[in-house]
């Protein structure tokens, strides 16, 4: 039966690239001839008391809507699997799939990460018909090899760790700089190549703090004894880093829907320590959410425009419980289908044998096979 409605919502924590993908969507959608009906809030939209208010979307609404940052359609991190309402946790996975009936949506496309694509693979297996956008400035995602906002987050990153440098050097202090990226060290291993730092710490690889402080010693100490030499250094920590034997650090013991604690606070940490262990002084500042802000970059508008068409055409063909994925990135990349389980079965972590130096602490300088 030819599709008439689809419905799209964004799912986690919002990423330059997801406005993009909506607008996608929408012009795909239109060019076949089929309604978009825009839900606000992730799955939060499709519960009772949400779902009366959803946002007809058209070509020429959309139309500008590749140059906004985060999601106009707004997002939540509610798992309709494991909802809580009044005290009381339930699974209101039925009143979704109840509410996407009356809305009239025979085709969903949720955009998001591990959690969001988590759900969209349970409701599929309960029968709804739905494709999945890859999305996170983590990449932390399996079955693909870019997720939304990455690119447009690594150069904001960046962009901060490179500025980093000439205050640490006016100073002669090191400056630790937290990027997020949960439990992967995509985000900070490559804006750290990409900015400058000294050394990158990732969760995918321990570190030891007597190593880590040794070798800023040996820096600083240096570029004291000589001028031609740096005194002072970049340190980009992941927020999911982790000293051997040590824990992560949360900002709160609190997890959310998806039982997920709040990472933060390693950063300040580790500042601590070098203060403490060394004569240099230190800095810390965690990057938080700005990090996610800002306007999509060129390669989130192409992967988002990539994205959102192959969704639009991937519900044309009947391929449900499938997420869009990419081999390579845009312009040289390869758009296909995996299964949604792909997306979560596992995390996508850094490949440390191939990208790191257990000895340095930085990106690996051995490229070729
Ligand atoms: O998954 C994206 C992300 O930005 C992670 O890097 C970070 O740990 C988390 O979301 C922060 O969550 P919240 O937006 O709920 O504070």
């Amino acid at each position: 039966m030819a599709l008439k409605r689809i419905g799209v919502l964004t799912g986690g924590g919002d990423a330059p690239g997801l406005n993009p993908a909506i607008r996608a969507v929408v012009w795909k959608a239109a060019e076949l001839g089929i309604e978009v009906t825009g839900i606000y809030d992730g799955w939060k939209g499709l519960l009772d008391g949400y779902c009366d208010e959803t946002w007809p979307l058209d070509v020429e609404l959309v139309r500008y809507w590749d140059l906004d940052g985060g999601t106009r359609l707004g997002s939540s991190r509610t798992n309709p699997f494991n909802h809580k309402k009044d005290g009381e946790k339930f699974d209101a996975s039925d009143q979704v799939i109840a509410n996407l009936k009356k809305l009239g949506i025979d085709a969903l496309v949720p955009i998001g990460g591990e959690d969001t694509l988590g759900v969209a693979a349970k409701l599929f297996a309960k029968g709804v018909q739905v494709v999945g956008i890859p999305k996170t400035i983590d990449k932390d995602l399996g079955g693909t090899d870019y997720t939304l906002g990455f690119d447009t987050s690594m150069r904001t990153c960046a962009d901060i760790i490179e500025r980093s440098r000439t205050p640490a050097g006016s100073h002669h202090w090191v400056q630790v700089v937290e990027v997020m990226g949960r439990h992967a060290g995509h985000l900070a291993l490559w804006s750290g190549l990409a900015g400058g730092a000294f050394i990158t710490l990732i969760p995918e690889a321990p570190f030891n703090l007597e190593r880590v402080v040794q070798l800023l010693d040996e820096r600083l100490s240096r570029g004291k004894r000589d001028r031609r030499f740096p005194r002072y250094a970049v340190v980009v920590i992941s927020e999911g880093a982790l000293p051997e034997g040590g824990q992560e650090v949360n900002v709160e013991q609190q997890v959310d829907a998806f039982g997920h604690a709040r990472l933060g606070g390693i950063g300040a940490w580790l500042a601590d320590q070098i203060r403490a262990r060394t004569s240099w002084d230190s800095r810390a500042v965690a990057l938080g959410h700005p990090q996610r802000g800002g306007v999509p970059s060129p390669i989130d508008r192409i992967m988002g425009h990539l994205f959102g068409t192959a969704a639009v055409e991937a519900c044309v063909q009947g391929a449900w419980g499938k997420m869009i994925s990419a081999r390579g990135i845009a312009p040289a990349c390869t758009i296909g289908l995996q299964p949604l389980e792909e997306a979560t079965k596992g995390l996508n972590l850094v490949d440390v044998a191939r990208h790191y130096n257990l000895e340095r602490y930085q990106v690996s300088r051995h490229v070729l096979g």
